[in-house]
C-alpha cells in the first residue's frame, strides 16, 4: 500500500510593501493548484493588506507574532515550516532582505526563516533606487551564495511612478517557478472527472427522492486529486459543499442531469471516478403540480436510472473508471462482484450504514491484486490513499494499452 501522498506544503512569507496586495492573488493561486499554504506576515506586511484577507484566502489562521504562539508545544517559530516543502516570501522587501543576509530573527519570519529545514525562495519588491543600492546588492549576493532562490525582480513602472527594476514578479510567474521547483505532482497532465453526493429525483414540483449522501467522500477525493496535480472536474448532486480551489463544478440535480453532464465531460478524461450515490429509480412520472394529499394509499411508479458508472467503463475506449460500492451486508463479496460485472481496475467498498453522511470512512479497495483496507480515519485522508493506491495502477494500465486511446479526444 503507498503512503498517504502529502500535498505539496508552502509557507508564504509577506512582508511590507505595496506589492504586498499582489501576495494574496499568489494565495489563491498557490491554493487553487492544490497546494496546503500557510501565511506569515510581518507587521509591516499588515500595514499593506488585512491578516483576514489571507486567512480567509489560504484557509488557515495567519501567524504573525513571534510572541502569541498557537501551537501545542510553544515552538511554532520553528514548527512552522518543519512541514514544510518550500517556504517563499513575496514579496521581500529590501529591509527583509537585509535582515535575511544577516541572519537576524528578531519576528515570527526571519526567525522561521533562520530555524527552516526546506528551500527558501524570495521575490524582492521595491523602488528601482533601493534595489540599484549597493548594500541590496551586497545582501542579495548573500542570500545567492546562501542558497535562497532569488525570484527576479522584473523591471518596469513603479508604485511611486518611477521606471527601473525593482517589480515584484507577477504572481503567475511566482507560481509558475514554485511549481517547477516542487514538481507539478504525480498527476499533473492528467484529467480527472468525479461524480459526488446524492441525485434527486422530483416527484413533484417540490417533492422528491434523494439518499443521506453528504458529498464529502466525493469532494474529498476531487480535492486529493488537485492535490496530486490533476484538473478535476466535479460534477455534483445537491450538497452542502464548497468546491475544492481550484477544481471546476459541474451541479447537477437528477441521475439524467448527472449522466448528462458526464457524457459532455468525459472525451476529455482520463481518469472517472464515480462517487455519487445515484438513485437507482426515478419517479416514471414528474406531476407538474403540488400533489394533494387523499386519505387513499398513494403509489409511485418508478423506473430505473442509468448506471452512469458502469454505462462508461464498459464503453470502448473508456478512461480509467473507479467505482465506489456501498454495501449494508455481505460487503465484500458485492463489492468484487460489482468490480467485476462493471469491469473496474479498482473499486472502493464502503459500509453503507457508517459510510454515507458521516465525516470519517474505512475504505477497503478492490483491485486485480486482491483487497486492501485502509485505516480508518478522515474522509480526506482517505481519499489521498486511495488516490496514492490508484496512482500506479493508473500508469500499468497506460503503459499496458488496456485502454483503446492514448490521448482522450480533446474536441
Ligand atoms: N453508480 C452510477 N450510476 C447509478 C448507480 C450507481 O454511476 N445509477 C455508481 C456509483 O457512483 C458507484 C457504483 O456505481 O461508483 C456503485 O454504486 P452502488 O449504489 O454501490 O451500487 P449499484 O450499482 O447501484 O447497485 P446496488 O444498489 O444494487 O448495490
Amino acid at each position: 500500500m503507498a503512503d498517504s501522498p502529502k500535498p505539496r506544503r508552502i509557507l508564504l512569507g509577506i512582508t511590507g510593501g505595496i506589492a504586498a496586495y499582489k501576495a494574496a492573488v499568489l494565495c489563491r493561486l498557490l491554493v487553487k493548484r492544490g497546494m496546503d499554504v500557510q501565511v506569515v506576515m510581518t507587521a509591516a506586511a499588515q500595514r499593506f493588506v488585512a491578516a483576514a484577507t489571507l486567512q480567509a484566502l489560504s484557509g488557515k489562521p495567519v501567524e504573525s507574532d513571534l510572541w502569541s504562539d498557537r501551537t501545542p508545544n510553544g515552538m511554532g517559530h520553528i514548527d512552522l515550516s518543519r512541514d514544510r516543502d518550500l517556504i517563499v516570501v513575496a514579496p521581500a522587501s529590501a529591509d527583509f532582505l537585509a535582515r535575511l543576509a544577516g541572519g537576524r530573527a528578531d519576528d515570527l519570519l526571519s526567525t522561521l526563516c533562520l530555524a527552516r529545514a526546506c528551500p527558501l525562495a524570495v521575490a524582492p519588491a521595491m523602488n528601482w533606487q533601493m534595489w540599484d543600492n549597493p548594500a541590496t546588492g551586497r545582501n542579495v549576493a548573500q542570500l545567492r551564495a546562501d542558497g535562497v532562490q532569488i525570484l527576479g525582480p522584473d523591471s518596469g513602472v513603479q508604485a511611486c511612478g518611477e521606471t527601473g527594476e525593482g517589480r515584484m514578479l507577477e504572481p503567475e510567474d511566482i507560481l509558475r517557478q514554485v511549481e517547477s521547483r516542487l514538481g507539478p505532482g504525480p498527476l499533473a497532465g492528467r484529467r480527472v472527472l468525479l461524480t459526488a453526493g446524492p441525485t434527486f429525483e422530483a416527484i413533484d414540483v417540490v417533492r422528491g427522492i434523494t439518499n443521506r449522501s453528504s458529498g464529502r467522500m466525493g469532494y474529498a477525493l476531487a480535492q486529493a486529486a488537485r492535490e496530486a496535480g490533476a484538473e478535476v472536474t466535479l460534477v455534483s448532486g445537491p450538497v452542502a459543499l464548497a468546491p475544492p480551489p481550484g477544481t471546476l463544478l459541474v451541479p447537477v440535480e437528477s441521475a439524467a442531469q448527472m449522466l448528462a453532464a458526464v457524457e459532455a465531460h468525459v472525451a476529455r478524461c482520463h481518469v472517472f471516478i464515480g462517487v455519487a450515490a445515484v438513485a437507482d429509480y426515478r419517479p416514471t412520472q414528474i406531476c407538474k403540480q403540488k400533489l394533494k394529499k387523499s386519505t387513499q394509499t398513494l403509489t409511485l411508479e418508478l423506473e430505473p436510472t442509468e448506471d452512469i458508472l458502469a454505462t462508461l467503463s464498459t464503453r470502448p475506449g473508456a478512461p480509467f473508471c473507479v467505482g465506489f460500492a456501498a454495501e449494508s451486508q455481505d460487503l465484500e463479496r458485492y463489492a468484487e462482484e460489482k468490480r467485476r460485472r462493471k469491469q473496474l481496475p479498482l473499486l472502493a467498498a464502503n459500509a453503507a450504514e457508517t459510510a454515507i453522511g458521516a465525516q470519517d470512512n474505512a475504505l477497503i479497495l478492490f483491485d486485480d491484486a486482491g483487497r486492501h483496507p485502509l485505516p480508518r480515519g478522515p474522509k480526506l485522508e482517505q481519499a489521498r490513499l486511495l488516490i496514492a493506491h490508484m496512482i500506479p495502477l493508473l500508469e500499468r494500465w497506460e503503459r499496458s494499452g488496456a485502454h483503446t486511446h492514448q490521448e482522450p479526444n480533446l474536441q
